[in-house]
């Protein structure tokens, strides 16, 4: 089964309402107008959201939360729902970034905020990845599995649709040093083989994370694996993002 690559880019805390605006249309017109062959997505900080949503909307670039709380509504303060989300007119988010699990989100409430956001009728990117110290201690493997088998407890047949998984590496994220291809696939071909166990593997897309660039997209994308990409970095200038776009 073919699967229609993903690219992603993560803002994480970058860009302010004008900011967003003023790469959207940067970003729309580096694209053109035409479809996409990769889908392409954007996924701006809480307070760009809605700003975004209205400038992407028409285009074929859907606009991601990075983060939500697994609650409707009530005494949470900082946080956002996933029905805030959908207001906001983003179409998905990210949920279980490495980001998030450092500042506290425990698995627990990942697989709440997935549950949360799926039934919003959100789309999720789920992301999982081992620190160096677990890849240097070799509990990559099992450390990925009790991320995925936690996560997908929650998730049903079918929903393979509605979701991807990001396969970020800790130790990959925002230092440069990227996964090598090999390593890259070895990661990915076990998140499918592990998520294939629950979901229809074939169908669900599985995405590279890490130090991302224009430079090495196109190798780590070539996988048979890699569906696509969640970038950070790269994804903050439109041209540098429409590169990583175009590899896919
Ligand atoms: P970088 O591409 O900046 O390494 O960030 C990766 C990431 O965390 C995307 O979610």
């Amino acid at each position: 089964m073919a699967r229609r690559p993903l690219v992603a880019g993560n803002w994480k805390m970058h860009k302010t309402g004008a900011e967003a605006r003023a790469y959207a249309a940067e970003l729309r017109a580096l694209l053109g107008r035409g479809p996409l062959v990769p889908e392409v997505a954007v996924c701006p900080p809480f307070t760009a959201l809605a700003t975004a949503a209205e400038a992407f909307d028409g285009s074929a670039i859907a606009v991601l939360a990075q983060a939500l709380h697994e609650a409707p509504q009530g005494a949470h303060t900082g946080e956002i729902s996933a029905a805030m989300i959908a207001a906001a007119g983003a179409t998905g988010a990210l949920v279980g970034h490495s980001e998030r699990r450092a500042a506290g989100e425990t698995d627990e409430q990942v697989a709440a905020r997935l549950r949360a956001a799926l039934d919003a009728g959100l789309d999720v990117i789920l992301c999982v990845g081992e620190s160096l110290e677990l890849r240097e201690a070799g509990e990559t493997r099992l450390w990925l599995a009790r991320q995925l088998a936690s996560a997908l407890g929650v998730v049903a047949e079918g929903e393979e649709r509605r979701l991807a998984i990001a396969y970020e590496p800790i130790w990959a994220i925002g230092t440069g040093r990227t996964a090598t291809p090999q390593t890259a696939q070895e990661a990915l071909a076990h998140v499918r083989a592990v998520a294939g166990a629950k979901l229809d593997g074939t169908a669900l897309r599985i995405l590279y994370g890490g130090s991302v660039t224009p430079d090495n997209a196109a190798e780590l994308m070539a996988q048979p694996d890699a569906d696509g990409a969640l970038v950070g970095g790269a994804s903050l200038e439109p041209a540098s993002f429409r590169d990583i776009v175009r590899a896919a």
